[in-house]
């Protein structure tokens, strides 16, 4: 088993630069089975997500190459078959293989997806699509049928504005007959980069990034070369580290506006931010003010930010409270910080937070962003050495971590046992 061992108390300090966003990774990924020739994606993050991806795309027939932070993959070979079981069921994100297989071949069969549980995640807003979409969609034996003769644009409501649901319906629809509408879609950055990736390949998808997005099918897509949006989460996860132990750190390949919300509250904190075109300055202070937070979709709050947050909350003053509204009970973190010496209450979707010294414990990770708070709430330990296991959580979402934290001047290492 490995683990992270954290000697914290050491002020963060110079220049991180930031990966590939993986939410966008791992749908535009699947996106390429669309084409009928290669794709390359650049600026791909070095995540275990991505690595099972990659051998997903493999079984079913596409030569997938990996080179760095490059990824080449030519679909043209690929048939439908049954999806692999085994590397399905490690992600979360392989409910994009039902939208990229029913777009490309009519049909799909795939087993239920797995990844990150914090919480019980539906995808009756994918199926509603799917089924709008003209596909039967059935559970046979604890695995997903999806079939439809033919796919026929139509006008789908999203009841919840659902990330995975958006970019589902959108890979089913570019090569749908005629248009797709897509009201009350969800906004994300990651959203856009999916769809100009399908433009590229040829679809013609107007209103990513606003509450209706409309597709208007066409017959086949092609190749093309895509480089990917920075990681906001990853950026936010460095910018809270940063203040968490009153460093001063930029943030490098980010692109400002993907984190107002956080630069927002972190200001409110007394927390100094100097923006550039592509990068973010943050500056620890010695206090910092109380803030309440409220996780919210896109442009909101990130929820896979409320995590991390929660930690440097810690190392206000006063009492916070941080409400999620996407995932009302995603605090698997809490108990765990609560073990490093916190004083966090969970009321409902909240938690609340009194500011206070944490100490060295043995924690665990339940989860990738739960990970993610955990290492910061370490590295503002000085005193003995807080231990980190469920790494292979971390590693999901953040490449490079280790080595990363290490160039900003933090006293971590893996130890396996
Ligand atoms: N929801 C439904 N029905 C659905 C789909 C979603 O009720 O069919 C609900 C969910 O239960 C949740 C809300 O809608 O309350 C939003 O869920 P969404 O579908 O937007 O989330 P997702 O697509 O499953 C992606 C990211 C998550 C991130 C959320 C919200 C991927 C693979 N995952 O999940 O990322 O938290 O959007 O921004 O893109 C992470 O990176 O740690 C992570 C969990």
């Amino acid at each position: 088993m490995e683990k992270l061992m954290i000697t914290g108390g050491r002020p963060l300090q110079g220049t991180v630069s930031i990966s590939g966003a993986k939410n966008s990774a791992i749908a535009l990924i699947p996106a390429a089975i669309l084409a009928e020739s290669e794709v390359i994606l650049d600026n791909l993050p070095l995540l275990s997500d991505v690595a099972v991806y990659s051998e997903i795309l493999e079984e079913l027939g596409a030569t997938v190459t990996w080179e760095g932070s490059q990824m080449k993959i030519d679909p043209s070979s690929i048939k439908s078959i049954p999806m692999p079981n085994g590397p399905v069921k490690k992600l979360r994100a392989s409910y994009y293989m039902m939208g990229a297989m029913l777009g490309r071949f009519k049909e799909a069969i795939i087993g239920l997806p797995g990844g990150c549980n914090f919480e019980p995640r539906p995808i009756d807003q994918h199926i509603k699509g799917f089924e709008a979409l003209g596909a039967t969609v059935t559970n046979e034996h604890g695995a997903i049928h999806l079939h439809a003769k033919e796919l026929r644009g139509t006008k789908i409501y999203l009841d919840v504005s659902s990330v995975g649901a958006t970019i589902n319906i959108m890979l089913a629809a570019a090569r749908a007959k005629g248009a797709t509408i897509i009201e009350n879609a969800a906004k994300e950055p990651e959203i856009i980069d999916v769809a100009t990736l399908l433009n590229s390949m040829g679809a013609i998808i107007k209103g990513a990034g606003t509450e209706t997005i409309r597709i208007e099918g066409v017959s086949e897509l092609h190749g093309c070369r895509h480089s990917i949006i920075p990681d906001r989460i990853q950026a936010g996860t460095y910018m809270i580290a940063a203040a968490a132990t009153r460093g001063n750190v930029l943030i490098d390949n980010v692109i400002p506006k993907h984190m107002e919300a956080l630069t927002a509250k972190m200001q409110e904190m007394g927390i100094g931010i100097e923006e550039y075109d592509e990068s973010i300055r943050v500056l620890g202070a010695p206090s910092y003010g109380h803030v309440d937070v409220k996780a919210l979709i896109y442009p909101g709050f990130a929820t896979d930010l409320q995590s991390p947050m929660t930690s440097l909350l810690t190392q206000a003053q006063g009492v916070s409270v941080l409400s999620d509204f996407v995932y009302s009970n995603r605090f698997k973190h809490v108990p765990e910080l609560v073990r490093m010496g916190a004083k966090i209450r969970v009321e409902g979707r909240s938690a609340i937070i009194e500011g206070g010294q944490l100490n060295a414990a043995k924690v665990k990770a339940a989860d990738l962003r739960a990970g993610a708070a955990l290492v910061i709430a370490g590295l503002t330990v000085s005193e003995g050495v807080t231990e980190v296991t469920g790494v292979e959580y971390i590693d999901r979402g953040y490449d490079h971590l280790v080595s990363n934290l290490r160039l900003l001047g933090a006293d971590v290492w893996r130890q396996t046992e």
